[in-house]
């Protein structure tokens, strides 16, 4: 039963809402771009920077991270990059795809946001138009800097909104609550930007109501901790929010100690509607397909359950309506001609 549930999920047409483009930087793109840019790593070779993805905690992650995306520098580092993700999701039969990057980080190290946004863009057009994908692009605030530094980015940002679809809030949760941006966010709806935020990833219900009631968010980054919460739980089902929930990121950091205790069919069985994605697949073990192969394996998923989730994928997107409607078609072609 497994193999018939792990070869629908693999072929099922699929839209991924939760991915860092930096978090898809694999070793060897990153030893080839220091090499490009003369950028000096702390690792020997690949295999010695593999080894060091040992994470206790998402802050523990993002110090890596970090240093890792120090080898990008030029629009074409981005292109390349962003290319690669597109690849290599494209092979697992994503068709949509909404992707964050970290604007913040990169204008720290000199690299003006039209170089950033220039490389991601054409990489996501190319891909349009040859591989058929759509796509939206996300731009997240860092959430460990200030709110001043929020409005800057925000402001450099204004020339380039045509490029740019909605915005998110990333990096370390604890001790950062939504709260801290409600006047950026503010200011993101009235430019007429969709809004998302990582909530209760690490950070409690409390973060997950923040993003709803002060960030008015379209939708929520993780949340896995909103189950400790039954008023929110329900809040959350009543406002039909899509939770975009990453299994072997949650498994990496330690949100979850083990797969098979992973609070995914909990989250279905209470109505939540939530879906998969591979949130940085270059330091956690795998693409969109590996987290359903993750999660089909340890939790037992049905075919059933598998099809809900790919299709929480297209409501919960920003697609619009027609586009939707196209992808859920296409969803129930490849589901009616499975054969087990
Ligand atoms: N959480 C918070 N910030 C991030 C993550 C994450 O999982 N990935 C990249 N930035
Ligand atoms: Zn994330």
């Amino acid at each position: 039963m497994d193999s018939f549930t792990l070869a629908l999920a693999e072929k099922l047409p699929k839209a991924e809402l939760h991915m860092h483009l930096e978090g898809s930087l694999e070793p060897e793109l990153m030893f080839l771009l220091a090499r490009r840019n003369n950028v000096s790593l702390p690792y020997e070779n690949e295999e010695a920077l593999r080894q060091a993805y040992q994470f206790n905690n998402l802050q523990e992650f993002l110090d890596i991270y970090y240093n890792g995306m120090s080898v990008l520098l030029t629009e074409q580092d981005f292109y390349d990059l962003t290319w690669a993700y597109l690849e290599r999701s494209h092979h697992d039969n994503v068709i949509h795809t909404e992707v964050f990057f970290d604007p913040q980080a990169h204008l720290a190290r000199g690299v003006a946001l039209e170089s950033q946004i220039n490389g991601i863009y054409r990489a996501l057009t190319h891909a349009q138009e040859n591989l058929g994908m759509s796509f939206r692009l996300i731009m997240s605030f860092l959430r460990h800097l200030s709110e001043e530094s929020a409005f800057e980015t925000q402001e450099l940002a204004l020339p380039h909104l045509d490029r740019i679809d909605g915005v998110g809030l990333d990096s370390s949760e604890l001790g950062h609550p939504p709260e801290k941006f409600v006047r950026v966010f503010k200011k993101c709806h009235e430019l007429g930007l969709l809004v998302t935020a990582h909530a209760g990833e690490e950070g409690p219900p409390e973060y997950v109501w923040q993003a709803i009631n002060q960030l008015n968010v379209h939708r929520i980054d993780h949340g896995n901790r909103a189950l400790e919460d039954a008023d929110l739980t329900t809040l959350l089902v009543e406002k039909e929010l899509t939770l975009t929930v990453c299994p072997l990121s949650n498994k990496r950091l330690r949100v979850v100690d083990d797969m098979k205790k992973h609070p995914l069919p909990e989250m279905m069985a209470k109505g939540l509607k939530v879906t998969l994605n591979s949130d940085d697949p270059a330091y956690f073990g795998g693409y969109m397909n590996a987290n359903f192969h993750a999660i089909i394996k340890n939790l037992g998923l049905s075919p059933a359950q598998v099809v809900q989730l790919v299709k929480n994928s297209f409501t919960g997107s920003w697609l619009n309506d027609d586009e939707k409607a196209q992808a859920l078609a296409q969803v129930e072609s490849v589901w009616a001609s499975h054969d087990p």
